[in-house]
């Protein structure tokens, strides 16, 4: 798969045995930022690679994302030998993702960078779309840049070692650009919902396919200034759901939890029927399912959610679905209305 970005086109390349081909993919001067799990669990299959002083090994949390691990990080790559003209190697999931990606745009002025997706969240989604995003304080993803990679490496069987609330965080995502795709291919996912968590063969379609749903918005709107917009369906709902509960849930898991209640807010608004909320709650529900008891402290959310970066003045940005299911942007007021028919989803539907 080519993606076209406004640094020229780079290639996804699907490739059973990535990992095992590393040291021959990457360029000689390469500095490899690897998530500290998969640097154990693939020793074997990395080898050499992981030894000598151009390898940043960093446990995949928020903090490590903050801007303030950046001195340590820099001077790390420094230390070793890093100069202009060498490339960073990513591999690991969106944290790896987010911090090499910001790194790659901002070190040296810049310097190219590669990445092998290590969780199915980066596989299906965040691999693609040149966005980088890192921590400030308090505040989620504030400063980013974008910034596309030059190739990106994806080796379906790493997704094998990944904990079950990682699959369906990444199942999320897949859900999300089907609903963007149409109620067509969202009932068609929904259909094999059980398969994707036990048939890898049928996994690695549905990434593939998510992937090239999403290649057409990044490649109209790569700057995210219109179109693109709507692949924030289930994102201010679920940012929001993930900062009140200080990240206690894996942003897919938010995300699916965001889209329900976008569809029931868009239900209890008028702008869209009740019976495409009921035909897209069953599959919605299933993935968040362990974490729906997680309580959801009002406040906290309400907080989040007019913080969102994507409002504009004093309304609310958001998108949601309308009559036929299609989802678009709208801005809104948090009125009385609006405050209660989020109370009411989080207080009965999530926990039902
Ligand atoms: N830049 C973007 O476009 C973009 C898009 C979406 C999300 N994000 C960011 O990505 C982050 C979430 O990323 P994520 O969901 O990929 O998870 P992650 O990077 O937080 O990893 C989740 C967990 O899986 C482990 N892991 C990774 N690969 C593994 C493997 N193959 N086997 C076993 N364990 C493995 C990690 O160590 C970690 O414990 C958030 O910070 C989010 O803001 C960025
Ligand atoms: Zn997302």
């Amino acid at each position: 798969m080519v993606i076209n970005s406004h640094k020229g086109p780079y290639t996804v390349l699907f490739d059973e045995n990535g990992l095992g081909n590393i040291a021959s993919t990457v360029p000689e001067r390469a500095f490899l930022v690897v998530d500290q799990n998969v640097a154990n669990l693939y020793a074997a299959s990395l080898g050499e690679v992981l030894e000598g002083r151009s390898v940043l090994v960093i446990e995949a949390t928020e903090s490590n994302k903050s801007l303030d691990k950046f001195t340590a990080y820099v001077e790390r790559l420094l230390d070793g030998g890093m100069r202009r003209g060498h490339v960073l190697v990513a591999l690991g999931g969106g944290i790896i993702q987010d911090i090499t990606c910001f790194l790659a745009a901002t070190l040296l002025r810049g310097v190219d960078w590669f990445f092998y997706p290590s969780t199915l969240l980066a596989q299906a989604d965040s691999c693609i779309g040149s966005k980088s995003s890192i921590n400030v304080g308090r505040t989620k993803n504030i400063l980013g840049t974008f910034t596309p990679p030059k190739k990106v490496i994806v080796c379906p069987h790493l997704l094998s070692t990944l904990k079950d609330e990682d699959i369906r965080s990444g199942i999320g995502e897949m859900l999300k650009v089907h609903v963007i795709d149409g109620p067509a291919s969202f009932d068609k996912i929904a259909a094999d919902y059980d398969q994707l968590l036990t048939d890898s063969a049928i996994l690695a379609n549905y990434v593939r396919r998510s992937l090239e749903i999403k290649k057409a918005f990044i490649e109209e709107d790569e700057f995210d200034r219109g179109p693109r917009n709507i692949m924030n369906y289930g994102h201010s709902f679920g940012h929001a759901i993930e900062s009140a509960t200080d990240f206690a849930i894996p942003h897919g898991i938010g995300v699916t939890i965001g889209m329900d209640m976008a569809n029931y807010v868009s239900v209890r608004l008028n702008l869209m029927g009740r019976d495409h909320y009921d035909r897209m709650h069953p599959v919605l529900s299933s993935n968040y399912a362990q974490f729906q008891s997680v309580e959801v402290p009002l406040e906290a959310f309400f907080n989040a959610l007019s913080k969102d970066k994507k409002n504009v003045d004093t309304r609310l940005s958001l998108i949601l679905p309308g009559a036929s299911a299609r989802v678009s942007r709208g801005f809104y007021e948090k009125d009385e209305t609006f405050v209660s028919v989020c109370k009411e989803y989080l207080a009965k539907e999530l926990s039902e």
